[in-house]
């Protein structure tokens, strides 16, 4: 089984990590403490899902030394300044309560009520501040989250440092295959956020059978999938059970149902 995977930079990060998207701060500070309890080493926050504070909390609650848990947090999307992505910056680390941040990145291209519009400059400018952040030892790897090829590049070539990571959308059925092959090709890690469909994917009846003869749970079926495909997961969950359970994946699955898994969107 795959625990961790490498940045180019050499970097181990935990393969399955706890997302806090739409987790309430006190619902993240729970998850947290119980995904700790139950071996996650891999916390993902953002500054915009106001759980921060909750999150570095739990972090310290735990007593798990600092260096043993890797925290992920993100600029977010509609700030494309340098100005701005260094304010927000040391807010996020504030509300952390830490001294450094594992893995920064830019939340997405765009702001997230324009969905699209070409940012390029203040993608750059804010690329710009995370390596600047990197160097000074605030932050040990800096990524993207939600970018595509096209936006990969333009920070790439205005920098030459290509992100250590691109977090994206991925489940069964949405894999968005030539960006992960891009990715992976160029040795960005790829991490998989919403690994459930948001959940929707877990009442669907094609997975739930294929769930059944692995004796696993449809949760466990998708999460090992984007392990299948060297994509790291963040299953969110605010349950305890769920949370264990999430991260229980010693089990493999067959080719022919990885392959089925593959043409999924296309069933
Ligand atoms: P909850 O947080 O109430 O446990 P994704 O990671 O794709 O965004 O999916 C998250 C959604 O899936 C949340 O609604 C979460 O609910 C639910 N969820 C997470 N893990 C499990 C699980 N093992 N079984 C059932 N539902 C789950």
């Amino acid at each position: 089984m795959l625990e961790n995977f490498v940045t180019y930079n050499g970097t181990s990060i935990p393969a399955v990590g706890l997302g806090t998207w739409q987790s309430k701060p006190q619902d993240a500070y729970n998850a947290v403490r119980w995904a700790l309890e139950f071996g996650y080493r891999h916390i993902d926050t953002a500054f915009v899902y106001g759980n921060e504070r909750e999150v570095g909390q739990a972090v310290r609650d735990s007593k798990i030394p600092r260096e043993n848990v890797f925290v992920t947090t993100k600029v977010p999307a509609e700030i494309k300044s340098s100005a701005q992505a260094e304010k927000s910056f040391f807010s996020s680390l504030a509300n952390l309560g830490t001294d450094y941040v594992d893995l920064y990145l830019i939340h997405a291209p765009w702001p997230w009520d324009e969905v699209g519009k070409d940012c390029t400059e203040g993608n750059i400018a804010v690329w710009e501040k995370l390596l600047e952040l990197r160097s000074k030892g605030y932050v040990r790897e800096v990524g993207v989250s939600n970018f595509e090829i096209a936006d990969i590049e333009a920070v790439t070539t205005a920098t030459g440092v290509l992100p250590a990571v691109n977090q994206i959308y991925h489940f069964v059925g949405a894999t968005e295959s030539q960006l992960r092959d891009y990715c992976q090709k160029r040795g960005i890690v790829v991490e998989a956020y919403s690994p459930l469909g948001t959940g929707k994917l877990l009442q669907n009846p094609a997975l739930c059978r294929m769930a059944e003869r692995y004796g696993v749970t449809t949760a466990q079926l998708c999460i090992r999938y984007c392990l299948y495909k060297q994509t790291l997961a963040l299953p969110k969950s605010v349950h305890r059970d769920r949370i264990a359970q999430n991260i229980s994946l010693d089990f493999e699955i067959a080719a022919e149902d990885v392959a089925f898994l593959d043409a999924f969107g296309n069933c």
